[in-house]
């Protein structure tokens, strides 16, 4: 795929930001194309839209209060719209998220949503998921997660962090799997063995939840409604 980079992720972002209105309550996203959203819609707020966010990561809580969206939770309510990115679309719909180690929060925060956007760049789009999957899981289950995996005929890595020695530790102070199952070709059966999985915490297949996409392309915007 080509048509990648900033550019199309901001055209993205800022086409996806047209779609709250005045007293709307806004699931922001994690990611570098959910940031654009965030941003342009910080902007909005500065003009004088009134919406409230969710944050879905330490991110884009941090950049929410940098760009001056007031925040709300899901104590109080569900959002209209949630707007986030994605590490791979596949043709249907699905997607798989979580390259920021951001899912778990995300999947609970995208699916309270009224209505779930989508944004990316044209190289997250494919035919079939085929990407890892990310699993977060409670410390302890590092192990039993990893064999079940195994079982279900994936190949795990326990991701690392970058500046750090040791793994990546969540924002909800859990680790993560990176769970290679080639093409996945049942999406709905493979999330749900995951999800039946002890010590999982939320895996990064999103199934049946999107309502549109809206991709960033050389010169536009291509939306897509499911
Ligand atoms: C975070 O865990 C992910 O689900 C992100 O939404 C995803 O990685 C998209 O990020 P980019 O827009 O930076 O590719």
């Amino acid at each position: 795929q080509t048509g990648g980079g900033e550019d199309a992720k901001r055209r993205a972002g800022e086409s996806a930001a047209d779609i709250p209105e005045g007293g709307d309550v806004v699931g922001l996203g994690t990611g570098s194309t959910a940031a654009h959203a965030v941003r342009e819609l910080g902007e909005r707020v500065d003009a004088g839209l009134d919406v409230r966010g969710i944050p879905t990561s330490f991110q884009s809580r941090e950049l929410a209060r940098e760009v001056g969206i007031p925040l709300t939770s899901l104590d109080e309510t569900d959002p209209d719209v949630a707007i986030d990115g994605a590490d791979e679309v596949a043709a249907d719909g699905a997607l798989i998220k979580g390259g920021g180690a951001a899912h778990a929060r995300e999947k609970l925060v995208d699916s309270a949503a009224e209505r779930f956007v989508v944004v990316a760049d044209p190289t997250k789009e494919s035919e079939q998921l085929s990407q890892p999957v990310p699993v977060e899981v409670l410390p302890d289950a590092r192990v039993p997660v990893a064999d079940a995996v195994r079982s279900a005929g994936g190949d795990p890595t326990l991701r690392a962090a970058e500046r750090k020695d040791g793994p990546v530790v969540t924002d909800n102070g859990n680790l993560v799997l990176d769970c290679e199952f080639g093409m996945i070709g049942d999406p709905s059966g493979l999330a749900r063995t995951l999800s039946a999985t002890p010590g999982v915490v939320e895996h990064g297949l999103f199934v049946d939840l999107v309502d549109e996409v809206h991709v960033g392309t050389d010169d536009g915007v291509d939306v897509t409604r499911y």
